[in-house]
């Protein structure tokens, strides 16, 4: 989409367009461009039946908000679910922000939340068009300047404002989690933290040696799902390592330990969230839970006690057998399993094959969790079991 077109988008003469749009059942199909294109250009109609699409699939990320946000189909993509948003926003006026310059803003996903959490906001935007929708979606909760950031951040920071930045991730051959195709560049926004409060939003799977000395990193969570990596000063203790589950806002500090103990299985095992394993926390929770690990480096974690913990999903060991293709097939069919899930750390095999090979058939339902153990590699059946063990 071109600048003019986005104009348009935003403009009061695209409000009963948009109202069609969102009107069409598929607003894909065929039918509603013809439609659409009764009374608009084909480019005005096809703007407008995207954001119908876009704004239904925001919905996940945005709730009822997302049928009033103007978004790209990639800046939606990459846009920051808003229990994610709003937590930071929250952390960066907690550690003294009031004014805040978002480096890179897309549609304003992140300023949007900082302008909620009554932070002064200035957002810059190099792309012409995002940024018409960015000014948009903020409305006059926030200022937008379309400019390159690396040009522009020297003086806009300049008074004591906070940065964020969120750099985008994304090349022309598609999807990139490679520090060095961040724009803006990744040496440029993290050496923005020095000497302010600030955030840095980084996909999960950064690598540590893409993290400064002395920057406090989280690994955030969100229903389950590992969402980013963030980067932070000011907020946190410097160098320290957290796992943060959303939206409840639970934290886990790696607080500097080394490896978790190494032991035999017990009655329970604990499947650690990803925010732990890729925070390093993963010691502090063998700590909270008295556990062990099966083999060193396997994050896996077992005890003989229940601890609830939202910082893991625990399962009851019922049934502990050796890694044999043929011990395991006879097991599931003499139970009649048919729904069988496979989890598997630090063995080479693929689940989906070996649930093909073992030849699953019958009413009853397993889990079989693979690991390797000082006595071998195991299989496990597993239950999995709540906040108590039942
Ligand atoms: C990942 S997106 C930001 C998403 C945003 N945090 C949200 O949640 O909606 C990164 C944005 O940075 C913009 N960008 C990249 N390089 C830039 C630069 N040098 N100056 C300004 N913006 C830039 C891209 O156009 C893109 O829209």
């Amino acid at each position: 989409m071109d600048a003019d077109l986005a104009r348009w988008l935003v403009s009061a003469d695209a409000v009963e367009a948009l109202a069609e749009a969102a009107g069409q059942p598929d607003p894909g199909s065929m039918a509603a461009a013809t439609a659409l294109r009764r009374s608009w250009t084909p480019g005005q109609a096809a703007a407008v039946l995207t954001q119908a699409d876009l704004r239904r699939r925001a919905v996940v990320k945005f709730g009822e908000a997302a049928g009033r946000l103007f978004f790209t189909r990639d800046a939606l993509e990459q846009a920051t679910r808003s229990d994610v948003a709003r937590w930071r926003a929250e952390r960066l006026r907690d550690a003294g922000a009031t004014r805040v310059v978002d480096i890179g803003c897309g549609i304003g996903a992140d300023a949007l939340a900082f302008a909620a959490g009554g932070l002064e906001v200035v957002a810059v935007e190099f792309d012409p068009a995002t940024a018409v929708l960015a000014a948009a979606n903020l409305g006059g909760d926030g200022h937008v300047v379309c400019g390159d950031a690396v040009e522009l951040a020297g003086d806009l920071l300049a008074g004591g404002a906070a940065v964020f930045a969120d750099p985008a991730r994304r090349t022309s051959s598609g999807r990139t989690w490679r520090v060095a195709d961040l724009a803006p560049p990744w040496d440029f926004v993290t050496g923005l933290l020095t000497g302010r409060v600030g955030c840095i939003k980084a996909a999960p799977g950064l690598p540590s040696n893409a993290i400064p000395d002395g920057v406090a990193t989280t690994w955030v969570s969100h229903r389950g799902d590992l969402v980013e990596a963030s980067l932070w000063s000011g907020a946190w203790s410097p160098g320290s390592r957290t796992a943060v589950l959303l939206p409840s806002g639970d934290e886990l500090d790696a607080g500097g330990r080394g490896a978790p103990p190494v032991g035999p299985i017990g009655r329970y095992l604990y499947e650690p969230d990803s925010a732990v394993i890729r925070s390093g926390a993963i010691a502090t929770l063998a700590d909270v839970l008295a556990a062990r690990c099966p083999q060193a480096g396997i994050a896996y974690l077992s005890c003989d006690g229940f601890r609830a913990t939202p910082f893991a999903t625990a399962f009851e060991v019922q049934q502990e057998l050796p890694f044999d293709e043929r011990v395991l097939r006879r097991w599931v069919q003499e139970h009649g399993v048919g729904a069988l899930e496979i989890k598997v750390r630090g063995i080479d095999v693929d689940p989906a094959v070996l649930r093909r090979r073992l030849k699953p058939a019958g009413q009853g339902s397993a889990t079989l969790l693979l690991t390797p153990t000082a006595a071998g590699a195991r299989a496990l059946v597993v239950r999995r079991v709540g906040s108590s063990p039942g």
